[in-house]
């Protein structure tokens, strides 16, 4: 099957992209509203994308019922927040807080929370959490149609026992998050395994040449000229091997 993904309708898009791209992080966003009321509502449009500057990522739609998204509202308002990871034991609590509730209604009172206060910022991370990310926000990008946060870590707090104090790693067994798949489904992380690349570094280490293919250019569109229509599964759906566009060219070794 082959798509034109421009040219699908945003909710189709959504289906596609949130049932394909699995399993996804899920943060439990911890946050203060100018009410007092406190927040938490699980995220799966998530990940940390770098170290330095420290940085994680996350997005909000709108409400169903329309409006901007109590965390994303709190977060706008004071800029601050705590990413709590979610594992198996507090799963059933951070699928509660993904409930549509009024402004005025705690998630922290609905589903059981603890709150704890935080170091470095004013919303508290929820004491049930194994892990928790103290965030501030650095960017805001607005889409009208999603809200795209990225925000720098200020603080961590791990429970005690999930991480190796020397190596600085997570100790095996320590915790087990839970993964997003789509809708009401969830994974675990609890099958791990390990790959060794050595071989391939060896192979690569020992050719002599590399080769190196330049892509041919993508066909230009006029200033104004619309994309054509969507033809959804207009390919037919076999497999063609990949071969390398006729403008490749081998370099000689150095
Ligand atoms: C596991 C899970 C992941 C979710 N991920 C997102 C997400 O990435 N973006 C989003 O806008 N809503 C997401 N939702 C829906 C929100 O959690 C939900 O709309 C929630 O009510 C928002 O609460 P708030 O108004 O208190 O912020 C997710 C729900 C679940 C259960």
């Amino acid at each position: 099957m082959e798509l034109d993904f421009l040219a699908l309708d945003p909710s189709q898009r959504y289906k596609l992209l949130a049932s394909l791209v699995v399993p996804r992080p899920i943060a439990l966003i911890s946050t203060l509203g100018r009410n007092g009321v406190l927040n938490a509502a699980p995220f799966s449009f998530f990940n940390a994308l770098g170290e330095d500057p420290p940085i994680v990522i996350f997005a909000a739609d709108a409400r169903a019922s329309g409006g901007a998204k109590d965390t994303m509202r709190n977060v706008l308002e004071t800029r601050e927040y705590v990413v709590n990871l979610v594992d198996e034991a507090i799963a059933p609590q951070m699928h509660g807080c993904a409930v549509d509730t009024p402004p005025e209604t705690s998630e922290f009172d609905l589903v059981g929370f603890t709150p704890v206060p935080s170091k470095a910022v004013r919303p508290p991370r929820i004491a049930q959490a194994p892990v928790c990310f103290e965030c501030r926000l650095h960017t805001h990008l607005d889409f009208n149609t999603r809200h795209l946060c990225i925000g720098e870590v200020v603080w961590l707090h791990a429970r005690g026992g999930v991480l190796d104090p020397h190596t600085l790693r997570r100790l095996p067994d320590a915790f087990h998050p839970v993964g997003r798949l789509y809708a009401t489904r969830y994974c675990s992380t609890r099958e791990e395994f390990e790959l060794d690349n050595g071989a391939y570094a060896e192979k690569a280490n020992a050719q002599s040449a590399i080769r190196k293919f330049r892509l041919p250019p993508p066909a230009a569109l006029r200033c104004g000229e619309r994309r054509p229509a969507a033809r959804a599964c207009a390919v037919p759906d076999t497999e063609t091997a990949w071969t390398a566009p006729p403008t490749h060219r081998r370099c000689a070794p150095p």
